[in-house]
């Protein structure tokens, strides 16, 4: 497996990035544990996670994922193998300042994360989304305390907009703050838009580090969705149905399943394989359900395209990109 170096930091991580959102919600301490067994056996160094996970879901809780993470990291004594990525912002409780990226929630969720995780560090600690009510200058107080502290290794950005992030280096050289070295946007071959209008410019000029979130659509581009076939059996199907039946959406997944029936590989395999064409993702983050899955998704690292199929599948899921737009 070839690691790539995190944006400009000192760390390399795996090509994928392994998801847990899935855990405590879709599968049980047990297959959780076998899946990030074979994740780590696979070569697979870096897992993402957030303190909220799996909150909405009837049979998890806020914390949930973390504490099983947390359970598996002390059983098989890896935490030195891994680069450990989690989030701060949503609600933790109905607590009105139990939530948000104010000093005072960022030190909570810190606590909160680091014990459910038993760990003393986290490596990659990200805003899990920006926060309207918190000055950006009081989040970054916070969480350059935490690097201080040794008790986060960098700081990272998800679901963002592209001129809070510029604004976010400016406060941060200005006051001698760490500065967001990631970001975490959603990104698939039915989803471009997002990473490659604005954000794409600000990944380049700063040297960012991208950990792209959804590279299925949520399943979408699993193979278990067809233009024509029902829906399958998923808490999720009815939401990848609203977001992703479009006819510009399907007209991209008919092209995904022609090259993958042509190249005998799955739906899945293409969509993966097609993310990590482009040079400004770092890694994308997989969700699985089963270790099934995870081996499976792991056959795109070796998947190669020719000129044709590369066009067709660029072709089919365009729109203009920023850095042809502004030549
Ligand atoms: N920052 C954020 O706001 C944010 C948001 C979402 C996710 N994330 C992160 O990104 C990770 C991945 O997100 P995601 O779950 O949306 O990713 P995804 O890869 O787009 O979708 C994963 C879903 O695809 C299906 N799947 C995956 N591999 C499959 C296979 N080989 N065969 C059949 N079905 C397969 C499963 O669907 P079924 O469940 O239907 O079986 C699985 O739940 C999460 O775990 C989390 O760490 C971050």
């Amino acid at each position: 497996m070839e690691y790539k170096r995190l944006g400009s930091t000192g760390i390399k991580i795996s090509p994928l990035v392994l998801g847990t959102m899935q855990f405590g919600w879709r599968v049980e301490k047990e297959e959780s544990f076998a899946i990030m067994d074979k994740a780590l056996e696979l070569g697979i160094n870096c897992f993402d996670t957030a303190d909220i996970y799996s909150y909405w879901a009837d049979n998890s809780y806020p914390g949930k994922t973390e504490k099983i993470i947390g359970e598996w990291l002390k059983d098989r004594a890896v935490r030195e193998d891994l680069i450990l990525a989690s989030k701060v912002r949503g609600a933790m409780s109905k607590d009105i300042n139990d939530q948000g990226l104010s000093r005072r929630h960022i030190w909570q969720a810190i606590n909160g994360s680091l014990k459910r995780l038993q760990t003393e560090w986290i490596d990659l600690y990200q805003i899990h989304s920006f926060d309207n009510d918190t000055k950006i200058e009081e989040t970054l107080h916070a969480l350059n305390l935490l690097v201080e502290k040794g008790l986060v290794n960098y700081i990272g950005a998800s679901n963002i907009h592209p001129w809070m992030l510029v604004e976010s280096f400016w406060v941060s050289e200005k006051n001698g703050y760490v500065r967001f070295e990631t970001v975490q946007p959603p990104y698939s071959i039915v989803r471009r838009m997002l990473v490659e209008h604005q954000m794409y410019n600000v990944i380049k000029k700063y040297n960012l580090g991208v950990i792209s979130y959804s590279p299925l659509a949520g399943g979408f581009l699993s193979g278990k969705y067809s233009r024509n076939a029902p829906l399958p059996e998923s808490p999720r199907s009815e939401s990848v149905k609203k977001r992703y039946f479009t006819e510009h959406r399907l007209k991209v997944l008919d092209t995904v399943e022609e090259i993958a029936e042509n190249k005998e590989v799955t739906v899945a395999q293409v969509a993966l394989a097609w993310i990590l064409t482009k040079d400004f993702i770092t890694a994308p983050i997989i969700g699985v359900n089963s270790v099934e899955q995870l081996e499976s998704n792991l056959v795109a690292l070796e998947i190669k395209f020719d000129q044709d199929e590369l066009k067709k599948l660029d072709e089919v899921s365009d729109w203009i990109p920023a850095y042809e737009a502004i030549r």
